[in-house]
């Protein structure tokens, strides 16, 4: 089975937010995206609302028909919205409120009290729990311990250093990886992904089972059109 495409929609807020009015339409790209193939959509909603705002969630997860994915750190407004709209699944990022997009991945040694209580509550929803990770090993005991079903592999380095060197750039990854699986732990992968890299951390990552890609995908929108677009990492998702 290939891994699933999960379209983040962030950046389609941010060009709407641009202008004030609604073009474009953030629910009708997701719905389109979803025509085009795509698995899932994926939204980081951030305390200042700078892109998708919390009335966009409500929107989406009224229409949204696949996997619905929320990613966010666990703030109190973060968690209400959580339970108010029960979406598939969670993906908890550590980042602080005005970063510009994600960073780094949790500590979870240093953070697993904490996001053992956010998790049971949050799974209390419903929801499947995934934790944002940097690619190290030594991580997944804690990680598991935290009751996540999860993890999603922080791929800003693999993305950095594909180009000199995949294999060098994956190595961690996969160890990562097959510790996860190890650990019984799925495993999600996001941020920096592109056309040129994912066929490759497809191929040689074990058990991916979904990505999130929104900034590439849309800037690819730009050249190719959005259907074609999804279609073309549809295509790169693809094992064989
Ligand atoms: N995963 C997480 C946790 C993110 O914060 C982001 C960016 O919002 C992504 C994946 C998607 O990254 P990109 O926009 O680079 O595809």
């Amino acid at each position: 089975m290939s891994p699933k495409l999960s379209v983040n929609v962030n950046k389609i807020a941010t060009i709407r937010n641009a202008r004030g009015g609604n073009n474009p339409n953030v629910l009708n790209v997701a719905l389109d995206c979803e025509r085009f193939g795509a698995q899932g959509i994926t939204v980081h909603p951030r305390p200042d609302e700078r892109h998708i705002r919390f009335t966009d969630v409500h929107d989406l997860a009224n229409h949204v028909t696949t996997e619905f994915n929320i990613e966010g750190y666990p703030s109190e407004d973060f968690l209400q919205l959580i339970e108010r709209v029960k979406p598939h699944q969670v993906t908890l990022v550590p980042d602080p409120p005005h970063v510009l997009t994600s960073n780094a991945g949790w500590d979870t040694q240093t953070h697993q009290e904490f996001l053992t209580q956010i998790i049971a509550r949050i799974k209390q929803t419903g929801a499947r729990v995934s934790i944002f990770l940097d690619p190290n090993p030594a991580l997944i005991a804690s990680a598991k311990a935290t009751g996540t079903d999860r993890i999603e592999l922080y791929t800003e380095a693999y993305a950095a250093q594909f180009h000199q060197d995949p294999a060098k750039a994956i190595e961690p990854y996969v160890a990562t990886a097959k510790a996860a699986m190890e650990a019984n732990l799925g495993i999600n992968a996001g941020h920096d992904l592109d056309l040129h890299n994912l066929n490759y951390l497809v191929k040689n990552l074990p058990g991916l089972m979904e990505v999130s890609i929104g900034h590439a995908l849309v800037c690819d929108a730009l050249y190719h059109g959005l259907q074609n677009t999804v279609q073309l990492y549809l295509r790169a998702l693809k094992l064989d």
